[in-house]
């Protein structure tokens, strides 16, 4: 069976003591860090670049996703995978040549996950699966921590899982955006099996406990 996971966005936490918010992560024992990149061109917000990455890396060992949100990954893969990305995570929307992307991740040694807006068709991935680790479902449209949930993502998921289902390899489905502990378990019955938390953690005042609560949610969802 493929493991629950919980990974907490650190794209709500306080930048000002990020090392601390870091320290919290780890106290937690998050599963992964989920690392959200953004340019302001492919989403209308800024974040962060590799140097933070190589930063964080230095005061965890939990392994990094790094969900690039930026329009030609392809330039700016190398520095993530330098950082010390254990996962890096494009946008099928953001690459023309798709399966040569997958294929230049997975030779540089990392785990390549590929991510899907909203609005884009799993049909996009469908002939990629065997070359990725995770598949990564939106569900907001990406940009902003603290949106609400797209309903319509549930059936999204659930076709994403049977497309999966039955392949030979463990593949992820990782689910990003407005997921709290209302709805994480109708994720979770649908196929999800990452859970991505931002908001939820680093607005609580014990972001710690959150992540510890969330998990144990996640592991007993039935
Ligand atoms: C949205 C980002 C998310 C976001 C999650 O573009 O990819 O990872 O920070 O935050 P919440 O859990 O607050 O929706
Ligand atoms: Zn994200």
């Amino acid at each position: 069976m493929r493991q629950r996971k919980i990974a907490p966005s650190i794209l709500d936490a306080d930048f000002l003591n990020l090392g601390e918010q870091i320290e919290k992560i780890n106290k937690g024992k998050a599963d992964l860090l989920h690392l959200d990149v953004m340019d302001g061109c492919f989403v209308p917000n800024i974040s962060f670049g590799p140097k933070i990455v190589k930063s964080i890396r230095r005061i965890t060992k939990i392994p990094m996703d790094v969900h690039l949100m930026i329009e030609n990954p392809e330039k700016h893969l190398e520095s993530f995978i330098e950082a010390g990305g254990d996962m890096i995570t494009i946008h099928v929307e953001t690459v023309k040549h798709l399966d040569r992307m997958v294929q230049r991740i997975r030779e540089r040694g990392v785990k390549c996950g590929l991510a899907l807006n909203p609005s884009t068709s799993l049909s996009t991935v469908e002939y990629l699966l065997p070359k990725i680790d995770k598949l990564l479902i939106m569900t907001v449209n990406p940009g902003f921590g603290g949106q609400k949930f797209i309903p319509e993502m549930l059936k999204k998921i659930r076709n994403a899982w049977k497309m999966i289902e039955n392949s030979p390899q463990l593949i992820d489905i990782e689910v990003d955006g407005g997921i709290n502990f209302t709805n994480v378990c109708d994720v979770i019955r649908s196929g999800a099996n990452v859970i991505v938390a931002g908001s939820l953690i680093f607005k609580n005042d014990n972001p710690e406990e959150a992540i510890i609560k969330m998990k144990n949610m996640i592991i007993n969802c039935k």
